[in-house]
């Protein structure tokens, strides 16, 4: 069965919505696989998403509420077959804390789009309005991600 780590910096706002929306598609299709997500940073260990990544989400029908915050580990990178950074800065960071042999997991999701492109979900923490295209990009990217596990 493949695992599968989503990845952003709090681990409340973006990776939440992401490993919420592929469950949520895997389940539609019947499709066996493990998802989680964390933060790189530990800023928020143990919360609960962001209430506004909650809401959207909800609105979207998607419910990420059960989800905790936690840190990327050594283990993750062991464990997960595939590790998605939401941005260029979670991307780096995985990459220098991973060992050489697991980079080749580590991939920007939004290159299931876009490939080569290595564009960012943008961080939508310090704005309100950012939730909705968070949404749309990682529901894009999750479709492809379904389609390669098929
Ligand atoms: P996330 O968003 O990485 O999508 O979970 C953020 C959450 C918290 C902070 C920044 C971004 N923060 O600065 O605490």
């Amino acid at each position: 069965m493949k695992k599968i780590l989503m990845v952003c910096l709090g681990n409340i706002c973006r990776s939440p919505v992401a490993e919420g929306i592929l469950k949520h598609k895997l389940e539609q299709h019947g499709i066996e696989a493990y998802v989680d997500s964390a933060g790189t940073s530990g800023w928020h260990n143990g919360e609960q998403p962001d209430a506004r990544s909650m809401a959207n989400a909800k609105k979207n029908g998607v419910d990420i509420s059960d989800q905790q915050s936690r840190q990327v580990g050594e283990d993750d990178f062991e464990a997960f077959d595939l590790i998605y950074a939401m941005d260029n800065a979670n991307y780096s960071n995985l990459i220098n804390i991973a060992p050489e042999e697991h980079h080749h997991k580590i991939k920007m999701i939004l290159n299931e789009v876009y490939p080569g492109e290595d564009r960012p979900v943008p961080d939508p923490y310090y704005g309100d309005d950012g939730f909705q295209l968070v949404f749309d990009l990682v529901n894009q990217a999750c479709d492809k991600i379904v389609e390669q596990l098929k």
